[in-house]
């Protein structure tokens, strides 16, 4: 009995460890990093043609050159991926998560790679504030601190979401809803690119940006915190945050 008992344990024990996020040393040892991201999120994570690309994607990048290792990256879809991460199917994810409570519960998160905010954008004419949002149809990616914070806005209408932010923008711009929430920086480049058809309102909301590393796995997120501030000290952060939107995004 005390025999196939403790049997069981070790069963149980050894399953335990075979689920477990690989630890710094076992990266280290491999020479790769394995890092998801969702693809589709410019401009921090996109793919041009068959390439992924992206500040996020060049900021890791860089992670991982100053960590010595070599990258291996997974595109899954934005609701998935702090999932996967929790599957050990990837070391981290770099997808633009704010964090939030609700995540930490799920995920550790490493400090802030930049600061943003959720912001409105509409067809001139349209609801600017969010106030303005009683009533209106509101478009967002599913899974985001966009659904999480118009939900809460008082009398908001219909809010519609999307497995893609870009879907949810489409849906703006075919007119089929009022307004579009989703990143400043996003909204910003989208609003320029369609020329005087959109404008964007207020921010509705202001958030941290951090990279994610299954929960309990402390060594990996001490390493990505001192890369991280290497990057940022020795101005190849500043770099490549200049390259994509002509200013230094970290969190002050
Ligand atoms: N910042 C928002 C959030 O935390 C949106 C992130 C969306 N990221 C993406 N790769 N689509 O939920």
């Amino acid at each position: 009995m005390i025999k196939k008992a403790l049997l069981t344990l070790t069963a149980l024990s050894l399953l335990a460890s075979a689920a477990e996020a690989r630890t710094w040393d076992e990266i280290k040892k491999s020479g790769t990093i394995r890092i998801a991201t969702e693809g589709a999120f410019p401009p921090f994570n996109l793919m041009k043609g068959n390439q992924l690309t992206g500040f996020e994607v060049d900021l890791a990048n860089a992670l991982a050159q100053q960590l010595g290792l070599k990258v291996q990256w997974v595109t899954q879809p934005f609701d998935n991926l702090l999932i996967g991460l929790n599957q050990d199917r990837y070391d981290f994810v770099i997808a633009s998560h704010g964090i939030t409570p609700e995540r930490q519960k799920a995920v550790d998160f490493a400090n802030p790679h930049y600061c943003t905010g959720g912001a409105i954008v509409t067809h001139p004419g349209g609801p600017m504030t969010a106030a303005a949002l009683k009533g209106k149809t509101v478009a967002v990616q599913v899974g985001t601190t966009y659904l999480q914070n118009v939900s809460k806005v008082p009398g908001v209408g219909d809010v519609k979401t999307f497995p893609k932010d870009t879907d949810a923008q489409a849906a703006l711009l075919a007119g089929r809803v009022d307004a579009w929430v989703g990143d400043k920086f996003t909204g910003l480049d989208l609003v320029k690119a369609q020329k005087g058809k959109l404008v964007q309102g207020d921010l509705l909301f202001n958030e941290r940006i951090g990279m994610a590393v299954k929960k309990g796995n402390s060594s990996l997120l001490k390493e990505l915190n001192a890369a991280l501030a290497k990057v940022m000290n020795n101005g190849t952060y500043a770099k490549i945050s200049g390259e994509y939107f002509g200013q230094d995004i970290r969190c002050r």
